[in-house]
């Protein structure tokens, strides 16, 4: 039997030219478009690596990361996980985000931290799967 959604996760460098403020504008297409293509993930973002989950129908997410991919402001985009499922983990989210450079310190949380905000309350198993991506973009921004 075929499993009705694509989960796919990734993470990517940002273009060094990149006016952060584009972060914004990439965060308003992605609701829109997310939303429009049942769509539903997050998006975080250190100030450097974007670290994203994508799930929903697999033709419509495959075509959305391929359009993502081809975004010249990012770069270095390395799929950590694919996988077809029979259901959403971030069902609620059209775009969940975080920016995790935010000016305000007190705002500011490192990705992993994040991560961990995001997947409380998710089956752990599967939470500790998407800590680990995040680890392993913090450690490659290092
Ligand atoms: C890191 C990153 C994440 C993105 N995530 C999404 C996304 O989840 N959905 C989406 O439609 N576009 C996303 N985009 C933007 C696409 O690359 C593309 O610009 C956009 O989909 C074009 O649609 P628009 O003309 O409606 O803005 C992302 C871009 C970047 C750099």
């Amino acid at each position: 039997m075929t499993h009705p959604i694509l989960q796919l996760t990734y993470i990517s460098t940002r273009h060094p030219q990149m006016n952060p403020e584009e972060v914004d504008r990439i965060l308003a297409s992605s609701r829109r478009n997310n939303g429009r293509d049942r769509i539903t993930g997050f998006l975080l973002f250190n100030g450097r690596r974007f670290l994203q989950h994508l799930e929903g129908p697999p033709d419509i997410v495959q075509a959305t990361f391929e359009r993502i991919s081809a975004d010249p402001r990012h770069r270095a985009v390395v799929v950590l996980g694919r996988k077809h499922v029979d259901s959403r983990i971030f069902g609620k989210w059209a775009m969940a985000f975080e920016r995790v450079d935010s000016p305000v310190p007190e705002r500011r949380m490192s990705l992993v931290a994040q991560v961990e905000a995001l997947v409380a309350g998710i089956d752990p198993r599967v939470g500790d799967h998407f800590i680990g991506y995040a680890r392993l973009t913090t450690n490659k921004a290092a």
